[in-house]
């Protein structure tokens, strides 16, 4: 694995790869790998012929009461965990590479239909950070496919949308979430639970799932179902919920009757930790 920063000898790496008729896949990151992570590389690999990793840590998508300086920064056991892996660049941009006019530049921006709900509601700005950065890394990078975690759901509708309203000439992969084996969505905010909150966080798939297969056999009491599970997380022992929404898969709006597939996302709090979760609904034919 070539570890680059400069932007000029990323540019030659790729014209050279694309020259001798070579796929690239990306896996844009910002950092602090785990399992998670490592999945969509390996995705990315059996996609393309070679295969880019990025690590930067966006300052433009983080708000300003949120944990930009606190963010974890693991530099030589992500480079390590990418070196086992079949990554054959890992790019770290330089902050001047990649904001040479500072954070007061051009913008991309989707439509507040779609970042202005959910993770974008309680985060202005967020994905407008997301999606700078990641044009500025495809502008860069120039792959052929790149590969965003399910994980992050309403940051892959966001990507997706900006590459279609764009046409911008990559295919994006969304790649399933990866679980600890007890369910709990691997996440670099899971290191910050206590053990008393480690054991509590998995309900949060439980409640999803419960949903999610309440919604499979024919419930459409959104609603309800929703409303129940806040309930039980709060008495499994979780401090707050931010959301739990029944949404449209494809659209995220709030499902409605002519809805065809769905995906219950939810935010919610233990101690000072945010997680993250989300299931689609799989309706099975006939
Ligand atoms: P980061 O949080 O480092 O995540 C990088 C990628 O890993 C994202 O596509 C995310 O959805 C995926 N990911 C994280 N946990 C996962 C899990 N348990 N299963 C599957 N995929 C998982 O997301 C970002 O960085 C940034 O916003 C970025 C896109 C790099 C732009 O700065």
């Amino acid at each position: 694995m070539n570890t680059i920063e400069a932007l000029d000898s990323l540019r030659a790496k790729v014209c050279a790869w694309k020259g001798a008729g070579l796929t690239v896949g990306f896996v844009p990151t910002m950092g602090n790998l785990h399992a998670g992570h490592l999945s969509l590389v390996e995705l990315a690999g059996q996609r393309c012929d070679k295969v880019v990793v990025s690590i930067f840590v966006n300052p433009m998508q983080f708000g300003p009461d949120e944990d930009f300086n606190r963010y974890p920064r693991t530099f030589q056991a992500d480079s390590e965990k990418l070196s086992s892996a079949a990554v054959d660049v890992l790019y770290v941009p330089s902050i001047t590479d990649m904001y040479p006019n500072g954070l007061t530049q051009s913008v991309v921006s989707v439509p507040s239909v779609l970042t202005g709900l959910l993770e974008g509601a309680s985060r202005p700005g967020h994905f407008d950070g997301v999606t700078t950065v990641v044009c500025k890394l495809f502008n860069m990078v120039q792959p052929d496919v790149a590969v965003f975690g399910q994980k992050d759901y309403q940051q892959l509708r966001v990507i997706q949308a900006m590459v279609q309203d764009l046409n911008i000439p990559v295919e994006i992969v969304a790649a399933p979430i990866a679980r600890d084996t007890d369910g709990l969505a691997l996440s670099s905010r899971n290191q910050y639970l206590s053990k008393e909150a480690r054991a509590i966080a998995p309900k949060l798939a439980v409640v999803l799932q419960d949903i999610a297969l309440a919604i499979e056999s024919g419930n459409r009491q959104f609603d309800v179902l929703t409303a129940v599970a806040v309930q039980r997380l709060l008495d499994e022992g979780f401090d707050s919920v931010d959301y739990i929404q029944v949404c449209d898969a494809r659209t995220l709006q709030a499902a409605g009757p002519s809805c065809q597939s769905w995906v219950v996302l939810a935010a919610a709090r233990l101690g000072n930790t945010r997680l993250l979760d989300n299931r689609e609904v799989v309706l099975l034919e006939g």
